[in-house]
Formats: structure tokens, C-alpha cells, sequence
């Protein structure tokens, strides 16, 4: 069900893959409460094709390729987007991550820092680049609500998130900083989003994902997040309804970040009669 929460407004996502990519389903929620949007991913992720698919149902949303890290590519996109919507920028959605060591399985205590550094150029500096872009051209409108996606491994440990649990911690502190200083230029929220385990290209590449997935999916009241939901909370950061939500991490977890435990992660654990 649509409610026009994003009527008029105009938004650029970043971080579509594919069908599972939350930022797909971001993309399609926006769409369908009213946005315009312009889609963003890496030139090597363009080449497959399949946001093609995603810009069709989104109103023939264009799709301007950017690295994250490439600060004259992000410059481009700010650019073209303002041209196509013929004015300034409501939101945006950073739905972007890469763990080098954590692909090449590296554990934690052996990190190649030249990997180390690309990681937290793509998933946590690649904010800063975003809304320092976004400043110079001030592109943001007043009020424009930026949303990154981030996960509690920033806050507790989790051994297999590997270096992505230092890149989500620096993430979460950018989105605080940049959110005091583009709040007091221009009244712009930035906020993270703190979301389940989630089955994505991502977040599969987690050693023991799926166990991961079980073990989060009993330890939440709610049960995990699905990407879904996770899009429905994003509109709403994106909405109106949200205008002095600024510098926070909001958990989209169902419950799991202020549990303790629960009987069904008892009853698992229970010694052998
Ligand atoms: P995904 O694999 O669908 O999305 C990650 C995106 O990052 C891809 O579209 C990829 O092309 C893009 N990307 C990688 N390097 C890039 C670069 N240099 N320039 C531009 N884009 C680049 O996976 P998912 O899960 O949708 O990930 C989205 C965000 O959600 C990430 O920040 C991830 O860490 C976060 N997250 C995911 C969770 C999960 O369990 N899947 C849980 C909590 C947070």
C-alpha cells in the first residue's frame, strides 16, 4: 500500500545490484510512494545490466555510474542528477559496501592494510565524499534526509564481520559529524539504518552466513528484518514525517540489539541430558 509519503521529491540511490540489493527494494518503495529518482552503482556493477531492469519500472529512472571512492564520478552524478531534476536533491540513500579482506578471507588479526584501506574508502570515507560533493555543489535541499546503511557489529562483536566491523564504526561516525554540520548549513539529516542479516550479495559474502541468519532470526523478538521492511523505514527517512531525526543509528532489527537472550536461544544451548 502507497501512501505519496515521497510526492515531489527527488532522490538518488545508490547500491542496487540486483533483485536482493536492499537498495532494489529501496528503489522500488521509493518509486512507489511518489519519488523520482536517479540510480547509482559501480561501472564494473552496470556492465551486468540488471539495473536496467530496476530504472523500466522505476519511470525510466537514469542510471549514472559512479565509484564510490572516485570523488570526479561522484562530482558527475551530483552534476547530471541536479540537471535531470531540473533543481536540488531530497535524498539519498548510500546502500554501498565491500569488505577486500573479508572476500579474500583474510581473518581479522592477519589484515592486508592496503585491502584494509580500499574497504573503508568504499563502504565508510565513501560517505564523507557523498556529502562533501553534495556541499560544495549544494545540491541538498533544505531538510534532504541521507540514509546509510550500516550493521551492529559497529557497536558489539561479531568475529566473522571481520574488517567491516571497523568500517561500520567509521560510517556511523561520519553520519554523525557531517549530520551536525550539514544540519546546522541546511537543516539535511543524516542517519544509519542498523539492519538484520539480510541473504544479499553482501551480506552472504560473511563467513557462516547462514548460521549468522539463524542465530539472529532467534535471538529477535520480531524475527530478522527482511530487505522489504528495511525499504519501508527508509521511505519513511526519506518522508517528512521524520524532519528532526538527525546524527542517529536507527536499529531495523526486530528487537535484537536490546536483547539479552531468548527461550529459543536457550532451548538450542541446552547441555546434552
Ligand atoms: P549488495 O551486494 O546488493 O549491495 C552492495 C552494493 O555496493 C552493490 O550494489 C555494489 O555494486 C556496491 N559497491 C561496491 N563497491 C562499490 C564502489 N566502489 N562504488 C559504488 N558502489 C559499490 O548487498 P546489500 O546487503 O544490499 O548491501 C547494502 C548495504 O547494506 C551495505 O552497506 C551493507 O553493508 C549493508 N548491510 C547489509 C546487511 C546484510 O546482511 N545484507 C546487514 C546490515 C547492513
Amino acid at each position: 500500500m502507497a501512501y505519496n509519503l515521497l510526492k515531489g521529491k527527488k532522490g538518488i540511490i545508490f547500491g542496487a545490484l540486483d533483485e536482493k540489493s536492499i537498495a532494489w527494494k529501496a528503489a522500488l518503495k521509493c518509486y512507489e510512494e511518489g519519488a523520482q529518482l536517479v540510480l547509482t552503482n559501480a561501472p564494473v556493477a552496470l556492465r551486468m545490466g540488471t539495473i536496467n531492469k530496476l530504472s523500466e519500472i522505476c519511470g525510466n529512472a537514469p542510471v549514472i555510474g559512479a565509484d564510490v571512492t572516485n570523488v570526479d564520478d561522484l562530482k558527475n552524478l551530483i552534476e547530471k542528477s541536479m540537471e535531470h531534476f531540473g533543481g536540488g536533491i531530497d535524498f539519498i540513500l548510500h546502500s554501498v559496501g565491500m569488505g577486500l579482506n573479508v572476500r579474500k578471507g583474510k581473518p581479522y588479526t592477519e589484515l592486508n592494510y592496503d585491502w584494509n584501506q580500499k574497504t573503508f574508502d568504499i563502504s565508510s570515507v565513501s560517505l564523507h565524499k557523498v556529502l562533501k560533493t553534495c556541499w560544495e555543489l549544494d545540491a541538498l535541499n533544505e531538510h534532504a534526509s541521507v540514509v546509510a546503511l550500516t550493521y551492529i557489529a559497529a557497536q558489539r562483536v561479531f568475529p566473522s564481520y571481520n574488517e567491516m566491523a571497523d568500517a561500520k564504526a567509521l560510517l556511523e561516525s561520519i553520519t554523525r559529524m557531517f549530520g551536525y554540520y550539514y544540519g546546522e548549513r541546511k537543516k539535511v539529516r543524516v542517519n544509519t539504518i542498523s539492519q538484520s542479516p539480510t541473504p544479499t550479495t553482501a551480506g552472504s559474502g560473511v563467513q557462516g552466513f547462514d548460521s549468522f541468519l539463524s542465530y539472529a532470526e532467534k535471538m529477535s523478538p520480531l524475527g530478522n528484518a527482511p530487505a522489504e521492511a528495511c525499504a519501508d523505514y527508509i521511505a519513511v527517512m526519506f518522508s517528512d514525517l521524520t524532519r528532526y531525526v538527525t546524527m542517529q543509528n536507527l536499529f531495523h532489527d526486530g528487537g535484537f540489539s536490546f536483547t539479552g537472550v531468548t527461550d529459543k536461544v536457550l532451548n538450542a544451548m541446552k547441555p546434552d541430558a
